[in-house]
């Protein structure tokens, strides 16, 4: 039985999806995982053969302002489910953030690179991976980066959405990873089903580094080839101080995956094939951009 921390959120949902879809039983109760009170009496007495922990304080802005509780979240949360895990000699696979670095242009992020958050919500994830690390448990890190899924409607869908209805702007000057939420869903179900690989930490996002505006553009070309929309302004390309945010991000976050397709021997599509996979698969579902 694999518990999904999370559940509700833009991967737990597709997580919990690909768990039905391949007939993994999975149990999705939401727990407030700050205190170890409430992880432990609810996990003790359950046949949890995997936890996934997909649950976080994610709002970088808000975790500005609410320090308290993204810390009990992202650290403390994370802490107690590797200690229930390690309790119960269970795989534990958390995942965490490429913000947890601050990088310099044009190389690579790998795992073995010294983190350094620039904003609070990297700082409690990196505390939250140091916690897990501690416990000598059977664990698996994995940082990713710029999810979008079908779940909520994040930035891709969004930009595109306004791009079709009239001027959208987007940032050309931060770099990172984009992520389909399906390809690292079916990253952690690999992990799962063969966990061979040295436990620590991997990077899982879709190969190509990219800025908002180059994914913005790519999204509504292929949103527009897939039917979606039929017409969409051209993105206008600005600076990161053209949106006045609270926490500040990195320049460049752009994380190599290439550690976790080795080890797992398991390929993850590039940026472009996955980004036009999901508009198709949009259009298929009959969703909503
Ligand atoms: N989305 C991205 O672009 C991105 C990028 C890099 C890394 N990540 C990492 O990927 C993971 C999943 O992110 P996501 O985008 O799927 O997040 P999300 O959509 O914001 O969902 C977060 C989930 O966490 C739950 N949660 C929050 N506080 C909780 C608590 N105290 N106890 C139990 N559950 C709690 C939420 O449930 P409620 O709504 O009921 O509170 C929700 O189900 C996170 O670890 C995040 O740091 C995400």
């Amino acid at each position: 039985m694999i518990w999904v921390v999370g559940a509700t959120g833009l991967v737990g949902s597709e997580l919990v999806r690909q768990c039905r879809n391949r007939n993994i039983p999975v149990l999705t109760d939401r727990i407030d995982i700050r205190t170890m009170d409430a992880v432990s009496s609810f996990g003790r007495d359950k046949s949890i053969r995997t936890i996934i922990n997909c649950a976080a304080v994610t709002n970088v802005d808000a975790a500005e302002e609410e320090r308290r509780r993204a810390w009990e979240t992202n650290c403390c949360g994370a802490e107690n489910l590797a200690c229930l895990a390690r309790e119960k000699n269970a795989l534990f696979i958390h995942l965490s953030t490429d913000y947890v670095f601050s990088g310099t242009y044009g190389v690579a992020l790998h795992e073995e690179d010294q983190p350094n958050p620039c904003n609070y919500y990297g700082e409690t994830k990196l505390a939250g991976e140091r916690a897990i690390a501690q416990q000598r448990g059977r664990y698996y890190i994995v940082r990713t980066s710029w999810v979008y899924g079908m779940a909520k409607n994040g930035f891709i869908r969004s930009i595109v959405a306004k791009a079709a209805a009239g001027t959208a702007y987007a940032v050309n000057t931060q770099w990172g990873g984009a992520t389909n939420a399906a390809d690292l869903c079916d990253a952690l179900l690999h992990i799962v089903k063969t966990p061979d690989a040295p436990y620590g930490i991997y990077h899982v996002c879709n190969p190509g580094a990219v800025t908002r505006y180059m994914l913005a553009e790519m999204g509504c070309g292929f949103a527009r080839e897939a039917g979606l929309i039929d017409h969409y302004e051209p993105i206008i390309p600005v600076g990161d101080d053209y949106f006045s945010v609270r926490a500040p991000r990195p320049s460049w976050s752009y994380l190599s995956p290439h550690r976790f397709e080795k080890a797992f021997s398991h390929p993850i599509p590039s940026c472009q094939d996955s980004l036009k996979q999901f508009m198709y698969e949009l259009c298929e579902a009959g969703k909503k951009l």
